[in-house]
């Protein structure tokens, strides 16, 4: 070679290389581009910069990864690098406690995934996993980077992979800050809870566009997959948040509840014992007449800490509420039936509902309340023909197999198959209480009569009159607690009143509770 053909290199000096350094760094921190952040901020969303920013406590953030770049050939993907190749990864502290997090960026690249971009949320879930703290994921991506064929699908599913081997181990959260579409949602499908925000966000395995081809449907993406129609249609949405700043902080909340890993407990919140902890508000719940409704979560708030409450899934099968909350300053999970929507009955989308979150309590070592006013499985042809012996199989095996501290309220009717599933003492529940206006039976007075007397009523001069003694007979033998209290199926009949301080002594007499299950690979869950 002719030494004017030599290429010159200028070897840098510290200086030159510091300067080297800003200079990365501040092109990551600009992601696809001005131009790109501007059109995001137009369609009323955030950056994934902005997002971890107000996610995690301020300076706590350790980026991971940022100088990431893609190794795609091509369609020209050789001349287009951006730094962080779409998503920003790494940890910090959200009220000083470890997480780790993924933010995918849209404006590289749509946020797509490639195998680069697979890798580093692979990374950080791999430290999630080691160190025992949750993962939360924010979504905003158009799906596989379509340049990289099937190197992207293999990304998504070391993903899943991982998703999978996580589940129980640490808390995973998903929200969803714009599309979510083709397989790329069965990610969020496989965490804990999934968050979207209204009118930015979707989730469909197949778009509108496909969905015409196929069906002949004409539908949007918001109608097809918004968070409307997954918070209160599918319910693959645990929350629908007004917007991304209510995302956040819901995420906040949520995480303030949970423990950091399956080993640990949920942070305890100071609190002062206040005198007899009565109260009489609670007296008031029940109506008088045992067929009007009441909204179980009057019963919720006069139970548990101030404020403390943060119902999920509030939208979605609404004849039974689950939700979170503090008693005592510890956390707990409920799961009430809901006497003001269908009279509170069980169906087969209340007991998956019901059944998932018991299980993430299950999982994490939160205590369970279960407040019961249930007057059995909902009949009919839609319920049987779509699986309720399935289905509401799930919710009796989550109970059943859950070792957690368990505490059943019975507040009214726990009859038939329904008072089995609802944490009875049979299926493991550590202390079971009633209220004086509990009716614990097979069935309810009037069809039970219908059939016991049926013949005596027929015979009778005037069957109503008959009908209405045999009812009334039931009734004072049956419509309360004091048969299955006999037998020790109801540990107390208390007032209602006395509750909170019932349940404060009683979860604290449990908060060393060792019960294990029998030795298995794992169980066979009625999926
Ligand atoms: C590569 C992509 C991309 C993708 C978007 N972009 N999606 N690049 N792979 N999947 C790029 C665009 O080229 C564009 O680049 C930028 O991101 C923004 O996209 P726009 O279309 O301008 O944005 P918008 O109008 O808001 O529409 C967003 C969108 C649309 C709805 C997501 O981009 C879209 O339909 N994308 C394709 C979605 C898709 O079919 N994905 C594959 C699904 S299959 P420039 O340079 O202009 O900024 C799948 C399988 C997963 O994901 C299977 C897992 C098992």
């Amino acid at each position: 070679m002719k030494q004017q053909d030599k290429p010159i290199y200028t070897v840098p000096g510290n200086k030159e290389k510091s300067e080297l350094l800003k200079a990365k760094n501040a092109e990551a921190l600009h992601g696809g581009g001005i131009a790109r952040i501007a059109a995001q901020h137009k369609k009323g969303k955030l950056t994934a910069r902005e997002r971890v920013d107000l996610l995690m406590d301020e300076g706590s953030f350790q980026e991971i990864d940022k100088l990431v770049v893609h190794r795609s050939k091509d369609f020209g993907l050789d001349k287009e690098h951006y730094l962080g190749d779409g998503v920003i990864t790494g940890y910090g502290e959200v009220n000083g406690r470890l997480v780790y997090v993924f933010s995918q960026d849209f404006t590289v690249f749509g946020g797509s995934l490639s195998e680069t971009h697979a890798e580093k949320i692979c990374k950080i879930m791999d430290m999630a996993m080691k160190n025992g703290a949750p993962v939360i994921g924010l979504n905003d991506s158009g799906g596989a980077r379509i340049q990289e064929g099937v190197n992207s699908l293999g990304g998504y599913a070391d993903i899943f992979y991982r998703n999978t081997l996580a589940s129980g181990v640490v808390p995973q959260i998903s929200a969803i800050m714009g599309p979510c579409a083709g397989g790329a949602v069965y990610s969020p499908a496989i965490t804990d809870f999934i968050l979207m925000v209204e009118n930015t966000s979707y989730m469909f395995v197949t778009g509108p566009n496909v969905v015409k081809t196929v069906t002949q449907e004409n539908v949007t993406a918001e109608e097809l997959g918004g968070a409307s129609a997954h918070s209160t249609k599918s319910g693959v949405t645990h929350f629908a948040c007004a917007n991304e700043l209510e995302c956040i902080r819901h995420i906040k909340k949520l995480l303030s509840y949970m423990p950091q890993n399956c080993e640990d407990i949920a942070p305890v919140y100071p609190y002062e014992i206040q005198g007899d902890e009565s109260r009489p508000v609670l007296d008031t719940i029940v109506p008088e007449n045992p067929n009007h409704p009441y909204d179980i979560r009057d019963a919720v708030k006069g139970i548990v800490d101030e404020d403390s409450f943060l119902e999920v899934h509030e939208n979605y099968a609404d004849n039974i509420v689950v939700g979170f909350a503090r008693i005592a300053g510890r956390s707990i999970g409920i799961v009430g039936n809901q006497p003001q929507s269908m009279a509170g009955v069980l169906d087969i989308h209340a007991s998956v509902k019901a059944a998932r979150f018991v299980r993430f309590c299950d999982c994490f070592n939160v205590p369970l309340l279960v407040l019961v006013d249930v007057p059995g499985f909902l009949p009919g042809t839609d319920q049987e023909w779509n699986g309720i012996i399935t289905n509401g199989a799930k919710l009796l095996y989550a109970f059943s197999e859950a070792t957690v501290p368990r505490i059943t309220v019975i507040t009214r009717k726990a009859y038939g198959g329904a008072y089995d599933v609802m944490n009875s003492k049979h299926i493991g529940a550590d202390l079971n209480f009633a209220w004086p206006t509990a009716e614990i039976a097979v069935m309810g007075a009037k069809g039970a009569s219908e059939i016991i007397f049926k013949k005596e009523i027929a015979e009778a001069a005037d069957p109503e009159a008959k009908l209405q003694e045999k009812v009334d007979e039931y009734t004072s033998k049956f419509a309360n607690p004091y048969m299955a209290a006999n037998r020790g199926f109801i540990d107390e009949v208390i007032m209602p009143f006395e509750t909170r301080q019932k349940l404060i002594k009683a979860f604290k007499m449990l908060e060393n509770k060792v019960d294990k299950l029998p030795r298995k690979k794992h169980g066979n869950i009625p999926l």
